[in-house]
């Protein structure tokens, strides 16, 4: 067996990840396993910017963020949590850039913020500038900056090993099992603690924003160990992904003064957002599209609607919103200035599309974005087991795998750097603390057992079933009928659905038996991955008798703060789903009607 020791393991190389084992390896022994070379992570994906209250631009204050973050979340989001977060933000923004992050600057040398969805001024109700930007290239730069900072510190990578699974001895983390692609070797990591970074699972949806190593892993591996998953139901929907390819098309655009346009050529989001507009927050933007598109205002009759970020427009819209720049001048954007704002959109467009957004109006459609449920945390990214928040020794979870709760019902944009940033930090930081005085526990006979018979069965499977097709069907029927609407049929259906293809999945068989890089293999794992994350959000979402942030349903479509004000808890236990419930934290403000 090949075993290998240290205080800490991180499981995921994202941002999270990075900052996870840069802050732990500060106290202790740590190694940081992915499936991924590290800069290839998801978090390089993430475009627009990290929100903090900086205030570079107009006044600002990390409690308008805390407040905003809360309404966005539709109050379902922890409020002790989220007000960590914002008022860290500021502090934890300065110290990406004293890592040497390259932001864009105003023109006095600051860090330049931009409008973003659903982040205002709270005496005005109009949008403020809190996303700090690097471009439209901002978790590229911090993915990089921090792994150059990891390897500064001599943090031990394992690049490209799979993690399969965890290892839990006397109710305490004991380690992970991981398989190293390049060779097919399994490997145990034995530790005192470990932190989960193992980031979303949108590849379950057909139309996705999300990077294909989005499989559900991390929440997988911990289901199948009976630990429960939090709010599994609320999965949010980028409004602007290209249309039938999913590429994210940064919010950024509409902080820039992007606005949206329908098939009868008319902006819409004034009527749905009268005040905020196009910057309203993802789960409105998302449904208004939508609601363009089924009531037959799509563009020709198909499912899009347009974003124009032409600089006339811009101009346009600007002078007609009251748009001004930070001085009170008239808002005027040329061509040359979008383009150095959001080089990689126009160039996604220009090569994806053939359309040259600085000429063109942009064809998109809502994308499956970010994972707002996961493995239940406390603030200090300690994985908590149940309605009590008891703390499981010795596991930790950061990022987009974990669920603090500082999103709630829906996440607000920039808010999932920032979240990566804050709870890596901290996740870091308490297992390093708990390695100082924690024992290694003793590691069972063998360790390694349960995984290699679970990939040594899908190696060998002898039966017919093609894992891409159970795939795209349950991509389908998950972007479908558990998407932005759901109602009580549709989901039905598709739990049925789901349910069929997991028996379907019993007789995979993959073609590649070899042990080298076998991406076939792997592949087939993740989607045994994603079909148990599919059925427990599909369960999660039909219990959910309420609409609440990306949670949309038809026929059940208001909010029920009487009997749903409260988080979902769902486990598996010898094979039968349970679901529980967890009361959300309230301090400052309490729950009223959103309007934006
Ligand atoms: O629109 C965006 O740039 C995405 C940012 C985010 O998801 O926070």
């Amino acid at each position: 067996m090949n075993i290998h020791q240290f205080d800490v393991v991180v499981v995921g190389a994202g941002g999270a990840g990075l900052m996870a084992g840069l802050y732990a390896s500060r106290g202790a022994k740590t190694a940081v396993i992915s499936k991924l070379y590290p800069t290839r992570s998801h978090t390089g994906a993430a475009q627009g910017g990290v929100a903090a209250a900086l205030g570079n631009l107009e006044g600002d204050n990390p409690d308008w963020h805390t407040y905003d973050t809360v309404k966005g979340s539709d109050y379902l989001g922890d409020q002790d949590a989220i007000e960590f977060m914002c008022h860290e933000a500021p502090q934890a923004v300065i110290e990406l850039e004293n890592y040497g992050l390259p932001f864009d600057r105003t023109p006095d040398g600051r860090i330049s913020q931009r409008p973003f969805g659903g982040h205002t001024n709270n005496e005005t109700g109009k949008p403020v500038r809190r996303a700090c930007h690097a471009a439209d290239r901002t978790g590229h730069m911090i993915l990089q900056t921090l792994y150059q900072q990891c390897l500064k510190n001599k943090v031990n990578f394992f690049d490209e090993y799979q993690v399969l699974d965890f290892i839990i001895v006397n109710g305490k983390a004991a380690g992970v099992v991981a398989v190293e692609l390049a060779t097919g070797e399994l490997h145990t990591f034995h530790a005192k603690a470990i932190i989960f970074a193992t980031g979303g699972h949108g590849r379950i949806f057909e139309v996705t924003s999300n990077a294909y190593a989005y499989t559900g892993d991390g929440a997988a591996i911990l289901l199948r160990h009976g630990l429960p998953l939090q709010d599994m139901e609320f999965f949010q929907f980028h409004p602007t992904g290209i249309y039938k390819l999913g590429i994210l098309i940064t919010e950024g655009v509409r902080g820039e003064g992007g606005i949206l346009i329908n098939g009868k050529g008319e902006r819409f989001m004034p009527k749905y957002a009268p005040t905020i507009k196009d910057l309203a927050s993802r789960d409105v933007v998302s449904r208004a599209i939508y609601t363009e598109i089924r009531e037959g205002r799509g563009v020709n009759g198909q499912n899009y609607v347009y974003l124009d970020v032409r600089p006339e427009s811009v101009i346009k819209y600007a002078a007609l919103d009251g748009r001004t720049n930070p001085d009170g001048t008239p808002y005027i954007v040329t061509g040359e200035q979008i383009l150095k704002k959001l080089p990689d959109i126009i160039d996604f467009c220009r090569v994806y599309l053939g359309v040259d957004p600085l000429t063109q109006m942009m064809p998109i459609q809502p994308t499956a974005h970010y994972t707002m449920g996961g493995i239940p945390t406390n603030k200090y990214g300690e994985v908590v087991i149940d309605d009590k928040n008891t703390v499981l020794p010795g596991l930790y979870a950061a990022g987009e795998c974990a669920c603090v709760s500082v999103h709630g019902g829906n996440r607000l944009g920039c808010n999932s750097l920032l979240d990566i940033i804050v709870f890596g930090k901290h996740a870091g930081l308490k297992a390093a603390e708990y390695a100082k005085t924690a024992d290694f526990e003793k590691l069972p006979d063998d360790a390694e057992a349960g995984s290699r018979s679970a990939f040594e069965a899908l190696r060998n499977g002898s039966g017919k079933e093609n894992a891409f097709d159970i795939g795209t069907e349950m991509k389908k029927v998950m972007f479908d009928d558990v998407g932005i609407y759901r109602n009580e049929k549709g989901m039905a259906e598709a739990l049925e659905k789901v349910r069929a293809l997991k028996e379907r999945f019993k007789g995979v068989r993959v073609t590649d038996t070899g042990k080298i890089f076998n991406t076939e293999l792997l592949n087939a794992w993740e989607l045994g991955n994603m079909l148990e994350v599919a059925e427990v959000i599909t369960v999660s979402a039909l219990n959910r008798k309420e609409s609440r942030g990306g949670h949309s349903r038809e026929d059940c479509p208001n909010r029920d703060d009487k009997n749903w004000l409260k988080h979902t808890l769902v486990r598996k236990q010898n094979g039968e789903i349970k679901i529980d419930y967890k009361p959300v934290t309230i301090t400052k403000y309490q729950p009223k009607e959103r309007v934006y």
